[in-house]
């Protein structure tokens, strides 16, 4: 385990939006930087680091990219940040990082999803803040095959999202951002918590196939932040004004 790998300064969540069947956790392992198969219902462990775009590269060779596991990285010593998070399984879940104290930006402003050691797997680095904007909605695709994370990626959905609200601006035709001046604590009133949705697909270890990416897919049409029922007030209710 990475020493950095230890309590979690960010201040983050797991809201679910639907239990389904509720059938005990069968994976026992609880730590991102080690390898586990699973199966649906399964709690699983992965994290989201946050620094900047370079130091998620070796030797910053934007052709080699390290899972944040990788000791060669040391992300430790450089200006990072990590959140960890354990989902169920293909459950409809919606993540939350608390921004009212932990400004991404002040971290490099870009972050990666990974979990695994031999079976290291982590997603492209996504842009997140800098001192001018912040995205702060996003879904994250976690691909199973047999049960074992084959790969992670950020699902874009170009800037649909932003068409015609006042407050959000698209950045490179993939991003809806908001101006980081609108933030709590920024100058503005807007709460500038991160949402990132998951997404389950492939297939678990017994062959059984994960589809609450079919699910969301689906859904994309409604608002999300909606069902989300005891998630906090404070997020939903803007982004009911903003939709
Ligand atoms: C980056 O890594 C690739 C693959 O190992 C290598 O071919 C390339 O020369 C490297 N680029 C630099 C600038 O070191
Ligand atoms: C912030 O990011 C946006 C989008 O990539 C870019 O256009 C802008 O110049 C950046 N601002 C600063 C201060 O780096
Ligand atoms: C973030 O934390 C602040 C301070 O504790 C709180 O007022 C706010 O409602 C929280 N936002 C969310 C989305 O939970």
């Amino acid at each position: 385990m990475a020493p950095w790998l230890m309590p979690m300064v960010v201040l983050a969540q797991v809201v679910v939006a639907a239990t389904l069947a509720s059938a005990s956790n069968t994976n026992k392992v609880y730590q991102p930087c080690a390898d586990t198969k699973i199966q649906r219902s399964d709690g699983f462990t992965f994290g989201i680091a946050f620094s900047s775009k370079n130091s998620f590269f070796y030797n910053q060779n934007l052709s080699l990219q390290l899972s944040p596991c990788d000791k060669r990285l040391s992300l430790p010593s450089s200006n990072s940040q990590l959140a960890l998070f354990r989902p169920k399984v293909d459950e409809i879940s919606l993540l939350t990082i608390n921004t009212s104290s932990f400004f991404p930006d002040s971290y490099g402003g870009y972050m990666v999803a990974f979990a695994g050691r031999k079976y290291a797997a982590r997603s492209p680095p996504a842009f997140v803040a800098n001192s001018t904007f912040i995205v702060t909605s996003f879904t994250l695709v976690l691909e199973f095959q047999k049960g074992r994370l084959q790969n992670l990626y950020w699902k874009r959905d170009g800037c649909a999202a932003c068409g015609g609200k006042s407050n959000f601006v698209c950045l490179n035709k993939v991003d809806c951002a908001i101006r980081t001046s609108s933030c709590k604590g920024r100058g503005g009133s807007v709460d500038c918590s991160l949402g990132i949705q998951l997404a389950f697909s492939g297939t678990d270890k017994h062959l059984r196939v994960l589809n609450s990416w079919y699910e969301v897919e689906n859904l994309r049409q409604y608002s999300l932040y909606g069902l989300y029922s005891n998630l906090r007030d404070s997020l939903t209710s803007q982004y009911n004004k903003f939709f």
